[in-house]
């Protein structure tokens, strides 16, 4: 397996769309890992909790949380436990996706837990303020997605690259460590190719390649101009 950081890195999150649910999900991660091989393009997936553990028997390619909870063991009914999502398979997690939003001292407290699990962090991020705020955090990732552009089709990359470059100037004042991907309405390669030349190390997407008539097409797409 790759390092699980290796860039340009491509993620993809299956959030609770049908189409990469359960048996679906494993199809899905199949065929990322198949264009993984393939073009030796470090591609990770971030399936629903209850398919981490099937996928991350399944495939050789790293496999995500979606998000993870700032509680410790004990009594949280409901709640994601960091250890769960580690002894499942998961080798990092997305924070604070736009669509799972959690407040800054939660994320301070699920960047440490990860790190002291070796645990890949991506934390989520609406604007290039809030990037800064999460790079002063020193997560592995910040991945800048503006909200409105999310599952629309138009891409960040081409739609607002001034949020990406201005993302990636940032972050780079607070923590040079800290790599910078960018997400929504990413799908093509041209978007793929955009977001690199823009200062990015990779992309955070779903519904392009999810929704996409045939995702292992699509990805080899996406990752074509790289
Ligand atoms: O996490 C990725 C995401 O929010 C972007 O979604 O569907 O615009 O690629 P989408």
């Amino acid at each position: 397996m790759k390092p699980i950081t290796q860039t340009p890195i491509v993620i993809l999150n299956f959030k609770t769309y049908l189409e990469s649910t359960g048996q679906n999900a494993l199809k899905l991660a199949k065929a990322c890992e198949k264009v993984a091989k393939e073009t030796g393009v470090n591609i990770a997936v971030a399936p629903q909790h209850m398919d981490i553990y099937m996928l991350a028997q399944e495939v050789e390619i790293p496999v995500f949380a979606q998000h993870i909870d700032p509680v410790v063991a004990g009594g949280h009914t409901g709640s994601v436990l960091l250890e769960c999502a580690y002894e499942a398979g998961a080798v990092g997690t997305l924070i604070n996706h736009s669509e799972q939003r959690m407040k800054l001292a939660d994320i301070d407290e699920v960047i440490k837990r990860t790190s002291s699990k070796d645990m890949v962090s991506v934390v989520c991020t609406n604007n290039i303020e809030t990037s800064i705020a999460a790079a002063a955090l020193g997560p592995n990732f910040v991945a800048v997605e503006p909200p409105e552009l999310i599952g629309s089709g138009i891409p960040v990359s081409q739609a607002e690259p001034e949020v990406v470059e201005g993302t990636v100037d940032a972050v780079q004042k607070i923590d040079t460590s800290v790599n910078v991907l960018c997400g929504a309405g990413i799908s093509t390669g041209d978007d793929m190719k955009a977001a690199l030349d823009l200062g990015s190390v990779g992309v955070l997407l779903a519904s392009g390649i999810i929704l996409a008539k045939d995702p292992e097409k699509a990805l080899l797409d996406l990752v074509s101009k790289i």
